[in-house]
Order: structure tokens, then C-alpha cells, then sequence
């Protein structure tokens, strides 16, 4: 599947193409930090949310073309913007200037037989021309690649870099979501939401997750929340009588309530809402969800209800993400390390999560010699009054104004900073530590789970209390081997073949596991991969190994 930024022909209009999100320039700080986008959270979020309000998402039925499909639509109003993607059936995703070019175009749209099972007027339409019959025959597709041929792909460009550095900053250009596939993501919130909205007037559906957190990857779940915007209502409610009070029906619990809520949207979703297929409910997990499958944009979504407490968290990552340009390519390298060597995993169980490990990479960067991150309370403690939140009886203020946090003092390269990550965790103390990214601090743990991170904003839980001790012990053997394969001397040497391709190095040894030294000692049978003691220190005559086993709690 692909993104291409189309070129839209405007009626009476220059072309106009979208741009990336403008940067705002840090005109009050003294120290400038190019590329950087200091615009708040909020705002980003509100941005793209009414991107998605003025735009539809269109089926090409046959061979018609996107020019064929701006030219029709340029009736209605000016198109600002056009993505089009696909590959056996092409989807446009096309965003008018102005919402009220949507309803003269939906006013207009024409329903296609009386077997609907409901009348529905979806922003999800389907495009046909007059001679769609002659050219129904499907586009000749692609086939989807496996994902060695990407890796394959991937490690390509990455091996073309010149530095290290360089492949990491070539990792994120490449996996990263583009401009396209972001909007693609508002834009199904959107058609949810005005799905939802027929009987729960004012609701929002917000995304969060990695859509959202500054880490996303091509193909990535969407994480959705469902707001009922309630909240509001009880607020205006006044002591005084006589006064007139909903009748409603009630729940024993908050949990039920969200059962039912997600039971009958779900509902709903697969009944009367095109292109959300493959429902499944997983309502007694300890946070509620309706999975389903967006087809027209091939899009995996976990719909949630009651869980503004994630979209904080999303916030606080997407925070850090912007506060210093190295977070970004370490949480890619990081990431990307962890789904090869099957670290992490799309299946519930005690794998650890994408979450878990970018707050692995975040407290790393908080506890190092000299910070690249504040703690959280060094976050709060520069919030505007504006900033207070507090979320189900928990305080979630962050600061929303980036240009007040001062830029660090490390100088650490990227690089380097990935490998001081594996060292590390090479020699962390899980058995008797926990991290506490509030503080910045470890801090003893309180039970015997194998990882213990406490979660930023709901502080009595353990945001990682899945993890299995086998997986937390495949983490820490996986970081201790790219850590030895760091210190090989041939580590960032390319060695050239004759047909001018170059043997794996850099950060393509350390995503693929392959490295020319490891591989002749374990044809020999030999390799151990053995650890330098980092700053933490191994106690004087005690292998690393023995160092690391002792320290992670026990089974
Ligand atoms: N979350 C949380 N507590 C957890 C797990 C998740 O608060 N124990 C919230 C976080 O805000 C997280 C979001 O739920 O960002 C989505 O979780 P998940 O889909 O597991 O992580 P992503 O960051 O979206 O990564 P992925 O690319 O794997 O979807
Ligand atoms: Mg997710």
C-alpha cells in the first residue's frame, strides 16, 4: 500500500498541495530549535481534527482518476488538499477548504439501490464516470510484500547511509507516518464519529496512541476514544429546586456502563457503517475494547471508551518526542530492534508493549549522566494554570508550552545514545528496582512483578504489569548481545561485495541480529556475547552473566 500526494487542480485557482504542519519558530527562547514543532498538543490535535471535518474519503469505482474526481468535486468548493492511495482499488482522501463544501457535495450524492439496510450519509462515498463499465476491470495489482522483502528493502537504503547516525535518521524518514496516512487516521475518527453522533449527540472520537504520540509506524493500530462528552452536562447541573432531572437508565458500575456503551456501538459499527468489518469484542479486558477493521483504509482500530487518562499519556509522549530531536530516531531504533527480535508483539500477552518500551527509552534519557529528558513533575512544576488537569482523581497537568523547557546539556550523538540505552539495560537492577518517569529516579519496587514502571499519571499501577519474566530476560540477553555487537571492531565498517552491495553494519547489524563475528563464532559454536561493565558496575570478579541473572527477579 502506498500514499502519493496528488496534485490538485483547483477550479479558477492555482494548484494547491499541502504542506507539512507549518513550524512555528521559538521566537521567546533563546535557543532556537530548528525543525521542531512548539505548537501545543491541543492545538495540533484541534488542527487536524478539523482537516478531517472538511474532508471525504472516495472510492474509484473502475478506472476513474483523481483528476477526473477533483474536477467533479471542484464544483462544490475549493479542494484544498488530495491523498491518494491503494493499489488494486484507489481511495482518495479529499479535504475541501471550507465544511460547508462537504454537505453541498453530500446533498448531492446519490444513494444506489433501495437494498441499503439504512439510508446512511456517510463521508465515505464512491466515485463513478460514465464509462466506469467499459474499465471495471480491477487495476493490476501489486502483491503485498512479506516482511523480509521490506526488511530487505529497508536495509538498503540504511546500509547506503555514511554514518550510524545517519541510518537512524533514515529509519524514522522511512517507517514514520506520512502526512497522508496522519490525516487518513483523523478522518476515520471522523466517520466514526459521525456514526456514533446520530445517537449520542456532541461525542468525540479522539485518536491516541502512536497515531498520535510523535512514534508511529506504517501500519500501525489506531487507537480510538470514544468521549461522550457528558462531563459537561453534569457540571451545569445547579442545587436548586424545583429544577427537572433526566430519567435514565443506570449501571451498577462505571465498568458496565462502558461495556454496554461499546457492546451497542460495536453493535452498530457492523451493522449500518460501511467498511468496518472483522468486530470483536474484548469487553472484559481491564480496559474495555471493540476491535474492528477499517476497510477503505486498511486501517486496524481498537475503539475504547472511559480512558482520557490514555490520551494524557499520548500527550505526555508526543511532548517528549518534540523536546529534544534525538528522542524520536532512538524510540524508532528501539522500537523497530524490539519487533524484529519479537520483543514486543501485536498478540495480548507478556510480551512487552510499544508503551512499555518507549518508557524503557524515556527514563534512559532522564537518568543518564546528564539528562537528555526532565522528569515529569520537572514538566508539571513549568504548567500554566491553563495546564491543570485533573483526570478520574488523578493530577495529569503537563506543561503545553514546549519553548519553556530548556534545552539539555548532554551532547550525546543519537548513536551513541542508542548503545549507552543497550548497556544500560544490559545491567539494570529489575530485581530490586523500579522506574519512576514522575522522578526521574528508580525507585524500590512494591511487588514482585518481573517489570515494574509506574504508570506517569495513575501511580498506584504498574503500566508494565504484564510482562512475563521469560520475556523481560529475552529483553535484557537481546540488548546485552547488540551492546557486544557494538563493541566489534568491524561494527561500522560496510564490507563491499563484488556486485557493489554491503554486508550488514551500523544499525542494520543490530535490527537483523547479523553481524560477520557473531556469525563465524556461532558456527564455531562460541558465542557468548560478553559485556564491558558499564558505569553502573558489575561487583568486582562476578560475570556479567551471573551480574544479570541475580538481578532479575525470579520466576
Ligand atoms: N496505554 C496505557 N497503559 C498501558 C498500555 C497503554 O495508558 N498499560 C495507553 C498509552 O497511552 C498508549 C496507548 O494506550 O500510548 C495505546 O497503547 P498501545 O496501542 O499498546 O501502544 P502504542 O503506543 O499505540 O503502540 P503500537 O504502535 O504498538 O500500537
Ligand atoms: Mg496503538
Amino acid at each position: 500500500k502506498f500514499i502519493r500526494r496528488c496534485t490538485t487542480q483547483v477550479s479558477n485557482s492555482e494548484t494547491v498541495v499541502s504542506s507539512e504542519p507549518e513550524i512555528s519558530s521559538n521566537i521567546d527562547n533563546d535557543v532556537p530549535r530548528p525543525g521542531v514543532d512548539l505548537r501545543r498538543f491541543s492545538d495540533i490535535q484541534e488542527e487536524r481534527r478539523q482537516e478531517a471535518l472538511r474532508s471525504v474519503l472516495v472510492r474509484h469505482v473502475g478506472k476513474a482518476t483523481e483528476d477526473e474526481l477533483t474536477k467533479f468535486c471542484s464544483h462544490f468548493g475549493e479542494v484544498q488538499n488530495c491523498f491518494t492511495y491503494g493499489n488494486q482499488e484507489l481511495y482518495t482522501l479529499l479535504e475541501y477548504k471550507s465544511r460547508g463544501s462537504v454537505h453541498s457535495l453530500l446533498n448531492t450524492s446519490h444513494f444506489r439501490s433501495i437494498l441499503e439496510i439504512l439510508p446512511y450519509r456517510s463521508r465515505l462515498l464512491c466515485f463513478r464516470t460514465s464509462n466506469w463499465m467499459d474499465n471495471a476491470s480491477r487495476r493490476p495489482g501489486m502483491g503485498e510484500m512479506t516482511a523480509d522483502q521490506k526488511f530487505s528493502i529497508l536495509a538498503t537504503k540504511l546500509c547506503a547511509a555514511q554514518s550510524m547516525e545517519e541510518q537512524m535518521q533514515v529509519l524514522v524518514r522511512e517507517t514514520q507516518l506520512t502526512e497522508g496516512e496522519t490525516r487518513l487516521r483523523f478522518l476515520v475518527c471522523s466517520l466514526v464519529e459521525d456514526a456514533i453522533t446520530g445517537y449520542f449527540p456532541g461525542c468525540i472520537v479522539h485518536p491516541f496512541g502512536s497515531s498520535v504520540n510523535g512514534f508511529g509506524n506504517k501500519g500501525c493500530d489506531l487507537d480510538m476514544y470514544l468521549n461522550l462528552n457528558v462531563e459537561q452536562h453534569r457540571t451545569k447541573k445547579k442545587k436548586s429546586f424545583p429544577r427537572m432531572e433526566y430519567e435514565v437508565r443506570t449501571v451498577p458500575t462505571e465498568r458496565a456502563a462502558t461495556q454496554n456503551l461499546l457492546s451497542t456501538v460495536g453493535q452498530s459499527l457492523a451493522e449500518f457503517v460501511p467498511s468496518c468489518r472483522q468486530l470483536q469484542y474484548i469487553l472484559h479486558a481491564r480496559c474495555p475494547l471493540v476491535k474492528f477493521m477499517h476497510e477503505a483504509s486498511g486501517i486496524q482500530c481498537d475503539l475504547t471508551s472511559n480512558n482520557s487518562i490514555a490520551l494524557k499519556s499520548s500527550e505526555l509522549l508526543n511532548l517528549y518526542s518534540r523536546i529534544d530531536p534525538r528522542v524520536r530516531p532512538l524510540v524508532y531504533a528501539v522500537r523497530h530492534w524490539a519487533r524484529m527480535h519479537h520483543i514486543t508483539s501485536s498478540m495480548p500477552g507478556g510480551w512487552i508493549t510499544n508503551f512499555s518500551l518507549t518508557a524503557l527509552v524515556i527514563f534512559f534519557l532522564q537518568y543518564t549522566d546528564k539528562p537528555v529528558l526532565p522528569a515529569i513533575d520537572a514538566l508539571k512544576g513549568l504548567a500554566d494554570k491553563a495546564d491543570t488537569c485533573v483526570l478520574e482523581g488523578n493530577d495529569c497537568t503537563l506543561v503545553s508550552d514546549l519553548t519553556k523547557v530548556q534545552p539539555s546539556e548532554n551532547t550525546d550523538s543519537t548513536d551513541e545514545l542508542l548503545l549507552e540505552f543497550f548497556e544500560f539495560y544490559s545491567n539494570f537492577n529489575f530485581k530490586n528496582c523500579g522506574l519512576n518517569l514522575r522522578t526521574g529516579e528508580m525507585q524500590e519496587k512494591k511487588n514482585f512483578d518481573a517489570l515494574y514502571i509506574q504508570n506517569p499519571f495513575e501511580q498506584q499501577l504498574n503500566l508494565s504489569k504484564n510482562v512475563s519474566m521469560h520475556q523481560l530476560e529475552k529483553f535484557v540477553q537481546l540488548s546485552r548481545e547488540a551492546a557486544w555487537m557494538a563493541e566489534q571492531p568491524d561494527f561500522l565498517q560496510p564490507e563491499v561485495g563484488s556486485k557493489g552491495w554491503s554486508t550488514p553494519w551500523g544499525l542494520v547489524s543490530i535490527l537483523s541480529g547479523h553481524n560477520r563475528r557473531k556469525k563465524r563464532l556461532m558456527d564455531q559454536k562460541e558465542f557468548t556475547p560478553i559485556l564491558t561493565p558499564s558505569s553502573q558496575g558489575i561487583p568486582k570478579g562476578m560475570s556479567d552473566r551471573e551480574y544479570t541473572s541475580q538481578n532479575l527477579p525470579s520466576s
